[in-house]
């Protein structure tokens, strides 16, 4: 039986966390269409999401710094290795991740909120745009985790 050592434990709770960011993103693209025209169904439902959204990218940041620990990247070899510059390029994607949720979440719905006239086309966007750029994050993960 193998041990249970603290690199796994951070590398199971990045992936659940990532697990979290990336599942929830898909399950809300899948019900916000749905919801639309019920109420205020789609607006709560986003709001919940977003209490359990964004504590799980903390998590993906904080074991993610102390994965890169872990694996031996040095952060001043960021940009003279491959595994340094997979992860560069990881670090970018999770950054435009975040982004484009937290312009979703914070400046955009807040704001077709408030207009009643909304542009679901902007939500959509921004969602596909941090999914998209978080499923490739996840990607180089893998491979920075496969050397
Ligand atoms: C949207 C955010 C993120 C997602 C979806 C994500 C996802 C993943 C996944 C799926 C793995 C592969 C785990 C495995 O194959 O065992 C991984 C590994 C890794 N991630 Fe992330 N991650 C994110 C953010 C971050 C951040 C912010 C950092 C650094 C500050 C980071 C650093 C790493 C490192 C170094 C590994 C390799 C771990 C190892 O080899 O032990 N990640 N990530």
């Amino acid at each position: 039986m193998l041990n249970i050592t603290g690199t796994a434990l951070v590398l199971w709770l990045h992936v659940l966390a990532a697990c979290i960011w990336i599942g929830g993103q898909v399950t809300i693209a899948i019900l916000i269409p749905i919801l639309r025209g019920e109420g205020q169904l789609a607006r709560i439902t986003g709001r919940r999401y977003q209490t359990i959204a964004w504590p799980a990218f903390g998590v993906l940041v904080v074991t993610g710094i102390i994965n890169v620990g872990n694996t031996g990247i040095a952060w001043r070899h960021l940009l003279d290795t491959d595994p340094g510059r997979t992860l560069a390029v990881k670090l970018g994607l999770v950054a435009v991740s975040g982004l484009a949720a937290g312009v979703h979440a914070f400046l955009q719905a807040p704001r077709r909120d408030a207009a009643i006239v909304g542009r679901p086309w902007a939500a959509a966007l921004l969602g596909s745009v941090s999914l998209l750029a978080a499923v490739l994050a996840a990607l180089y993960g893998v491979a920075i985790a496969n050397v």
